[in-house]
Parts: C-alpha cells; sequence; structure tokens
C-alpha cells in the first residue's frame, strides 16, 4: 500500500493570551478537569440518549486519533497493518435486506441474535482510515464502469459495494442479478443513475477461463479445466467497457485442477489419479492467470485501475455442531491470531505480480496496478462469518444434517464493508 500522510494534530500547542498574572499549573489542571468532568456530567444525565453518542463520539474518535498518531508518529501509512477498534455503529450503515444481498449474507434478516461484530473499524497504524464515503466514491468514479472479477469473497465485496452506495440513498438500479444455477452467467450488476456509475460482479474464481465445478456445482471439488492463457470468457468479452477492475481468486486453486496452456495440458493440482509429477501446485498457476488477466487489461491502453485483491481467510470450524461453528462474538486481539504460512505465501504472490506487471507496463503506462491488501483484517474477524446464521432462523426448528456454516464470507453488512473503505482509498489518492 502506498503512503498517505494526514496532517498531524497538535492539540496541546495551542496558544492562550496570557495575562498579567498566572494560576500555578496544578490548580489549572484541575479547573480544566472540574470543568470538563461538569460538561460530561451534564451531557450524561441531562441530554437524551441519542445526542450522548453523537457528541461522545466525536470526542472519543479524536483521542483515539491523537492516541493513534501519538503512539506511531507520523510516518506513511500502510492499510493492510493495523487493529480493530471499538467504534459503536460503524459498521450499521446498510439493510441488507433493502439492498438484496445473497441470503446467506443477510445474517440480521436469518436471525443472527448479537450484533457486536458491527462496532468495530479497522485502524491501520499511523493514519485514519476515512470511513467509506458514497458520494465521494460515486463522483470519483463519475462514467465509469467498477468491476470486481473473481470468486465468492469478491462477490461479497462487490454486494458490500453495491449496498454501501445504495444504503446512502443514491438512486439505483439492479440490472443483473444471475446467481446460478451453475451453467448460467454468475454475473450481477449495479447501476447508479445520478453519476453514470455501474458497479459489475463477473464470477471467475480462476480468473482464467475455467469450466467444470467453476460452472457446475453437482461435480467434485478438484474437477475443474483451466486454460491459463486465456481471460474468462465471462468477463473477457466485457474487458474493453472496464475502468475499474478488482481481481480476486484465492480459494479455489487450493482446492485443485487440471491447467492447460494453449489446449495441452501442463499440469495438475489434487489429481491422484494423474502423474504426480505433473502437479504444479497452486502458486504457479495463480501467477499464470494474474499475468494472463494483467496482460489482458493493459494490451488496449484504456487508462485504468486494476485493484488485485489478496485473499481473505476463512476460519477453522470450532466446533462440530452447527452451533459452535465460528462462534466468537469479537475479533481476535493482536498477537491473539497469526497467519498461516500459506496465508503469507499467497499475499507475496499479489505483491509480486503487481510488481511484475508495472514493470512490464513501462513508467506511465495506462493501466494503474495496485494491491489491496486484506488478509490480515480479513483474519482477525472470526465474528464477522454468517456461521449458522446462513440459514433462516438456523434453530428455529430441530437442526438437519445437510444445514451447514459458513466461516468464509461475510456478514453484509459486515466486516468486508472495510475493503471497500480501502478500495476507496485506492482509487481517491493519487498514482504512486
Ligand atoms: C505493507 O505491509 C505489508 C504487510 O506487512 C507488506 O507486505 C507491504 O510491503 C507493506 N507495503 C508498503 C508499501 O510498505
Ligand atoms: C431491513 O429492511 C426490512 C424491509 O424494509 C425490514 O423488514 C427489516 O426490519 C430491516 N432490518 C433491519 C435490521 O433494520
Ligand atoms: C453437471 O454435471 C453433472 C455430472 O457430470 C451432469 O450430469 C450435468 O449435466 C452437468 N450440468 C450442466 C449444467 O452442465
Amino acid at each position: 500500500m502506498g503512503a498517505h500522510e494526514q496532517p498531524p494534530h497538535h492539540p496541546h500547542k495551542q496558544k492562550t493570551p496570557r495575562s498579567g498574572y498566572s494560576v500555578p499549573r496544578p490548580v489549572c489542571a484541575w479547573l480544566a478537569c472540574g470543568f470538563v468532568s461538569l460538561a460530561l456530567l451534564h451531557l450524561l444525565c441531562c441530554t437524551p440518549p441519542g445526542t450522548q453518542d453523537a457528541v461522545l463520539s466525536p470526542l472519543l474518535q479524536y483521542v483515539d486519533d491523537t492516541y493513534n498518531f501519538v503512539s506511531s508518529g507520523p510516518r506513511s501509512c500502510n492499510y493492510s497493518e493495523g487493529r480493530w477498534v471499538y467504534a459503536p455503529g460503524h459498521a450499521r450503515r446498510y439493510n441488507g435486506t433493502e439492498c438484496d444481498v445473497k441470503e446467506s449474507h443477510d445474517c440480521l434478516r436469518n436471525g443472527r441474535p448479537d450484533t457486536g461484530y458491527l462496532d468495530w473499524r479497522w485502524q491501520p497504524g499511523g493514519c485514519r482510515l476515512p470511513a467509506f464515503d458514497a458520494g465521494a466514491f460515486l463522483s470519483a468514479a463519475r462514467g465509469k464502469h467498477v468491476a470486481l472479477v473473481g470468486d465468492s469473497m469478491v462477490r461479497n465485496q462487490a454486494q458490500s459495494l453495491a449496498c454501501l452506495l445504495a444504503g446512502a440513498g443514491f438512486p439505483h438500479r439492479v440490472v443483473y442479478r444471475d446467481a446460478g444455477p451453475r451453467g448460467k452467467p454468475d454475473l450481477w450488476r449495479w447501476a447508479f443513475p445520478t453519476h453514470g456509475v455501474t458497479v459489475s460482479f463477473y464470477w471467475a474464481p480462476f480468473v482464467a477461463r475455467a469450466t467444470g465445478k467453476a460452472l457446475n456445482d453437482t461435480l467434485p471439488q478438484s474437477m475443474n479445466h483451466v486454460h491459463l492463457d486465456a481471460a474468462d470468457d465471462l468477463w473477457g468479452a466485457d474487458a474493453d467497457t472496464m475502468d475499474v477492475v478488482v481481481l480476486g481468486a484465492g480459494h479455489w486453486p487450493l482446492n485443485g485442477a487440471i491447467y492447460y496452456v494453449n489446449g495441452e495440458v501442463i499440469g495438475h493440482h489434487v489429481h491422484d489419479e494423474l502423474d504426480p509429477a505433473m502437479d504444479i501446485g497452486y502458486t504457479r498457476p495463480m501467477r499464470m492467470a494474474y499475468r494472463t488477466a494483467l496482460d489482458r487489461l493493459s494490451r488496449s491502453g484504456r487508462p485504468r485501475t486494476v485493484v488485485l485483491a489478496t485473499l481473505s481467510p476463512g476460519h477453522r470450524y470450532e466446533g462440530d455442531t452447527l452451533a459452535t461453528m465460528c462462534p466468537r462474538k469479537t475479533p481476535y486481539e493482536e498477537g491473539e491470531h497469526e497467519l498461516r504460512d500459506l496465508d503469507r505465501e499467497l499475499v507475496g504472490l499479489v505483491y509480486e505480480e503487481a510488481e511484475a506487471a508495472r514493470a512490464r507496463n513501462g513508467e506511465g503506462g495506462a493501466t494503474r496496478v495496485e494491491v489491496l491488501d486484506v488478509t490480515k483484517l480479513a483474519a482477525m474477524r472470526p465474528d464477522g462469518h454468517p456461521g449458522a446464521y446462513m440459514h433462516r432462523d438456523p434453530f428455529a426448528r430441530e437442526v438437519q444434517p445437510w444445514m451447514a456454516a459458513d466461516c468464509v464470507h461475510f456478514c453484509l453488512p459486515g466486516p468486508v464493508d472495510t475493503f471497500n473503505e480501502i478500495l476507496q482509498h485506492i482509487l481517491m489518492r493519487k498514482r504512486r
């Protein structure tokens, strides 16, 4: 992530006019203290509850910002590093039912009783991540096609983006919501006519052209045929209309596939029936798929921004009953959870491919390439998944054996909204 500097706060350097005599410092401090206490007391006992929040939140926010500035110093900001801080109501920004999210992500509708997972915001080290601003996003994207291309985590992010924009009151129209059955294009599209903005999601779990399980749920998990030298047909057909492209595919290559270049098999992963010497793992195919996609998107010379999203890791199921799967109610605290080696490997791969694409495109190329590094912030949120609440009122009747828990995607609204806060920051800051 690039450098982003905030003007430093100097809260204690305000000059007070000096009078002819001075009050001893401790007295001053006590007077100030007493005044603030009285003001707070007044606020707490004499104003309606809504006002208290309204007044206290900015105050706490200010203290928090100042603390963060003082504790981390005025160094450049890296949004991929940070911690979740308590911020009541921060993620309560839209109603998932009203913006028509996938039912299995609509945790509130599905009866999830605890809502504390909506009370956190991401605090990067050394700077403040501004809350999502729908008006600013739409203005920055005026007349543009914002395409999110990839797996179901990218779909999760695309729905979040559409809801953040629609939930802020901007008129919108659902153009497509074709979520299967597989074999049909899995294409979602929303239009925001006031700014001529289109937001689309294109299903492409390998980014590259894929058939098999990717298009047909009934097949075994590893039964994918992936052509690493071609963009997937669905997004490839529209590539020349895209101005902002978020690309993300981390989960499916781990499950396995047979890989092709030029129509010839070049290797496989997780196919025991094939020659074990031909197992090429998952990183090489992922690199090749990203390269093909980035070259496809750089070729036309159309000015655009391509953002490579890193893996959003799921969480281990902590129990074997529906009720005990991803049951946490709060984010992990710093030091409580480490990224897996696999997560680090995939994050590194994305940074390297972004850098390689910048080098191939050359200085001042039309295509700007950025990284949306969400791995750490997602890994710290075991509390933000639907879990059993991917089903409506899962415990209202007897739990059925076919019922599963979702500990991979995030509730909407939920932590995935932060991905779009960072996307907004990337789009609005200057090119590096
Ligand atoms: C930001 O932090 C990540 C993770 O620690 C690191 O991989 C990346 O290189 C950093 N980015 C910058 C611009 O320093
Ligand atoms: C969301 O909107 C629906 C439909 O308008 C409403 O029934 C529901 O109570 C709302 N949910 C929340 C959590 O506000
Ligand atoms: C999906 O795969 C099954 C099993 O091979 C097959 O019977 C079915 O026709 C396929 N469906 C589609 C839409 O291709």
